[in-house]
């Protein structure tokens, strides 16, 4: 392999964007756009990755302490061509790779793809070209008539002419030295006040270097993010390549147009995924699942053949095989459901287990609780963790039977087997096979409501 550096331009400042965020903090699914460069360079085994950015930047420079990289400051954005000379004085390979840091779907194949040709080709400058299918601010790839590049033409300087030039420019570039040494010699546009790395081909031709530029992708992996609607098409881009891989693997989807997967999730083959669907972060579903509309999952397992209707939320949560969920049920994190549960409709559950084969079919929030297996948990049973300070525990046994509308005033233990009465405020320990009961006897007062209508 041949050895380089990378150098990841990111020190614009997006203003396109309309944004108090720096652009590269936008995130595609839960992953902001610099990381997708970042991690793909990565992947080619680079000498060194630099970053260039902004000094006033703070939030970019906390986030890059994730990764492996080295940070240089262009303390003005003057423009592309600028942030490789802030860049030289650090480069240690003599070729360099240069991918600008709002191209986030370019993959590892397309760039190792890319090098080989600039190996085999011997040329001195090598430019990763594409031919977009929309409008665009891409700037052209000027060609003379035996196929030779010329120059590229930036939008700001488009001509009539160069407007019908399909070849557009991707930002990413191989250079040797002679060439880094070139860029020195590029001159402030007029127009726009800023150096632009693109004058590089024009002044490498003039001086006789070996310039050739190389359509090798699609727009799908090329797309450069300048506005919200560019990043909108990004991820779009994103979510259709990882929709098609899945439907490859054996999942279906009925509506691919309305669901967002994240790449980082993964989903085993029979899973039927309805309309409207988000799934985010690392999650993992199983083989013959089915998830209903409206469903959003997160950072979370759900092992095979489990159902989750219409409008649930599940967070950070397990869902042991063969259990059922929702509809308008909300799992929130550290929630661990066992095979076979039925979870119905409304049921909040937080930071809890529930055992195998246990219902809670309606109406119910259960927070820092431990339930049992095979325990029926009746309509409207609150859990009341909170005491204002402090989360206190529930502990269900296995085969306890909770009738409707309970409270468990936690800490509270109720042991294998017990019955709760409907209508009970548990606030002490039930001991195994008891039957607790607390309500305030039932008075009825004999024609009471019958002479009330007559008093009116
Ligand atoms: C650039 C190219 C254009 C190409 C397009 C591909 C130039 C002059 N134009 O245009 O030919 O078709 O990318 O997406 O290079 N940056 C800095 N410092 C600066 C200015 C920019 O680091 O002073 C960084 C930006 O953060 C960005 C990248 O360089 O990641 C490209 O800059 P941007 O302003 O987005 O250029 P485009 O107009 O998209
Ligand atoms: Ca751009």
């Amino acid at each position: 392999m041949l050895k380089l550096d990378v150098v990841i331009l990111a020190a614009g400042l997006g203003t396109r964007m309309k944004s108090s965020e720096p652009k590269v903090l936008h995130k595609i699914f839960d992953k902001p756009i610099i990381d997708y460069v970042i991690e793909c360079a990565g992947k080619l085994n680079p000498e060194n990755i630099f970053v260039v950015i902004n000094p006033s930047m703070n939030r970019v420079v906390e986030h890059l302490k994730n990764y492996n990289v080295k940070i240089v400051f262009q303390d003005e954005p003057k423009g592309t061509a600028h942030a490789i000379l802030c860049s030289m004085p650090y480069l240690m390979s003599d070729n360099v790779l240069v991918v600008n840091g709002d191209t986030p779907l370019i993959t590892p194949e397309t760039l190792l793809k890319f090098i080989d040709i600039f190996q085999n080709n011997e040329v001195d400058l090598a430019i990763l070209s594409f031919y977009p299918e929309r409008d665009h601010s891409y700037g052209r790839i000027l060609r003379d008539n035996k196929g030779n590049i010329k120059k590229i033409i930036e939008n700001t300087d488009m001509t009539s002419d160069s407007q019908s030039i399909k070849e557009a420019n991707s930002g990413i570039y191989i250079m040797n030295a002679k060439i880094l040494e070139l860029v020195k010699n590029i001159k402030k546009n007029l127009k726009k006040g800023e150096f632009y790395l693109t004058d590089i081909v024009e002044i490498s031709v003039e001086k006789g270097c070996a310039a050739q530029a190389y359509p090798i992708a699609k727009e799908d992996e090329l797309i450069g993010i300048n506005t919200r609607y560019e990043l909108f098409l990004a991820t779009k881009h994103l979510r259709d390549k990882v929709v098609k891989q899945l439907m490859e693997s054996g999942v279906t989807f009925y509506d691919i147009e309305t669901v967002w997967v994240s790449p980082s999730v993964k989903i085993d083959k029979d899973t039927v995924i309805y309309p409207n669907v988000f799934l985010e972060g690392d999650t993992i579903i199983g083989q013959n699942c089915i998830i209903y509309q409206s469903v959003r999952v997160k950072n979370s397992i759900i092992e095979d053949n489990v159902q989750i209707k219409d409008c649930t939320v599940v967070e950070k949560a397990h869902i042991n095989s063969g259990s059922t969920v929702g509809p308008f049920a909300h799992i929130r994190p550290e929630t661990v459901i066992g095979k076979g549960c039925r979870i119905g409709n409304f049921v909040e559950l937080k930071k809890s287990t529930i055992g195998d084969s246990t219902k809670a079919a309606h109406l119910s929030y259960i927070g820092d609780a431990e339930i049992g297996s095979n325990v029926n948990i009746g309509a409207g049973t609150i859990t009341c963790n909170y005491d204002g300070k402090k989360k206190n525990k529930t502990i269900i046994e296995d085969d306890v039977f909770v009738g409707s509308d309970s409270q468990f005033v936690a800490p509270v233990k109720v042991g294998k087997g017990a019955y709760i009465a409907a209508g009970s405020t548990v606030v002490d320990d039930v001991p195994s096979d008891a039957l607790a009961i607390s309500r305030t006897p039932q008075k009825n007062i004999e024609g009471w409501a019958k002479k009330r209508r007559k008093q009116k």
